[in-house]
């Protein structure tokens, strides 16, 4: 009997999942060692890819049309070690008829958790404390280093789905004033956490910090535009745990760049990796992280294996843990 091959396109991929997957005798799972530089790493994974039946994919390559074909007809399942799927061509996987999942839920606290490390450290200039600090120019007594209060605040939070629920809870300890949401629908969450829902022009209008927490699509891609951001207040800190692409990066540069905002605290940017040449890197009241919202062990490692029960389970024919199709 021919082993059922699954490919793993995640080099970091957690040992967590690989043992469930070799755990099956007739599951054959390779993680692709690929280089970490286009084109070469797509080359490989173009190669690895053919004849496979299941995939497990990560954020780093757009799943497109042109890799499903190359992988073949036999592919039966797909999980993105993620929650996000913006970056998978999802009409192309249903075209095809493939069973896909995602890696949801588990990973909402420590997203969460880095949304208000980023908020913090924007709001009371980490990055400026930390150069002066490290070109030996700590000085007491100089006013640069006044940052924005949390205490009292109106919080926003553009999409109250489980990472932004989960930033409203943290953020109950800071004893915000009020907080806020935008979003598609009404969360019924809402209530017992006391977020208000209002119209995102409102929210931008009237929020001391806006926290982006939403997932990318066409509706929300460059959702914080030079219209959005001079609609916010001066001293609004802007937040991006969601995806670099919900916001016009130009538009922000000049923002943060003639104070139009306080400043911003990023998770995530376009593109990533970031160039480390790249403008945004030069402004003091930038602070960016290189997309470490679900980085720990333990949130990867459930990561890692909820995406090796989706193939399993997709593969013999049963509902994935977290279908998305
Ligand atoms: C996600 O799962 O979408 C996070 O951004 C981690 O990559």
């Amino acid at each position: 009997m021919s082993l059922t091959r699954v490919l793993i396109v995640n080099r970091s991929y957690p040992s967590a999942g690989l043992e469930l997957l070799k755990g099956n005798s007739r599951i054959q799972a390779t993680v692709l060692p690929y280089e970490d530089y286009e084109p070469q790493s797509l080359k490989e994974i173009k190669q690895s890819v053919k004849g496979v039946d299941g995939l497990i994919w990560n954020t780093r390559y757009r799943l497109t049309g042109e890799i499903l074909d190359i992988a073949g007809p036999q592919l039966k399942a797909i999980s993105s070690t993620s929650s996000g799927l913006d970056h998978i061509d999802l009409e192309e996987v249903k075209k095809r008829n493939i069973r896909l999942g995602n890696t949801p839920g588990v990973l909402n606290d420590a997203v969460a958790d880095i949304a208000v490390g980023v908020m913090i450290a924007a709001a009371r200039r980490f990055k400026e404390g930390i150069r002066n600090l490290e070109s030996g120019e700590w000085k007491y007594g100089v006013t640069w280093t006044l940052g924005q209060d949390i205490v009292g605040s109106t919080v926003g939070i553009v999409g109250l789905g489980g990472i932004g629920q989960a930033i409203v809870r943290r953020l109950k300890g800071f004893d915000v004033a009020r907080f806020i949401y935008s979003g598609r629908s009404e969360k019924p969450e809402a209530k017992t956490l006391n977020v208000e829902r209002v119209p995102q022009e409102q929210l931008l209008r009237e929020s001391d910090y806006v926290i982006l927490a939403c997932p990318l699509t066409n509706e929300t891609r460059n959702m914080i535009n030079c219209t959005a951001l001079r609609t916010m207040k001066k001293t609004a800190v802007l937040v991006n745990i969601g995806r670099g692409e919900l916001i016009d990066q130009e538009a922000l540069f000049e923002a943060l760049r003639e104070q139009c905002i306080f400043a911003a605290g990023l998770d995530v940017v376009t593109p990533e990796p970031l160039p480390k040449e790249h403008k945004l890197l030069s402004l003091p009241n930038c602070f960016i992280i290189p997309h470490m919202g679900s980085a720990t062990v333990n949130t990867r490692n459930a990561m890692a294996q909820i995406a090796a029960n989706n193939i399993l389970l997709a593969l013999d024919g049963q509902p994935m843990q977290f279908p998305i199709n």
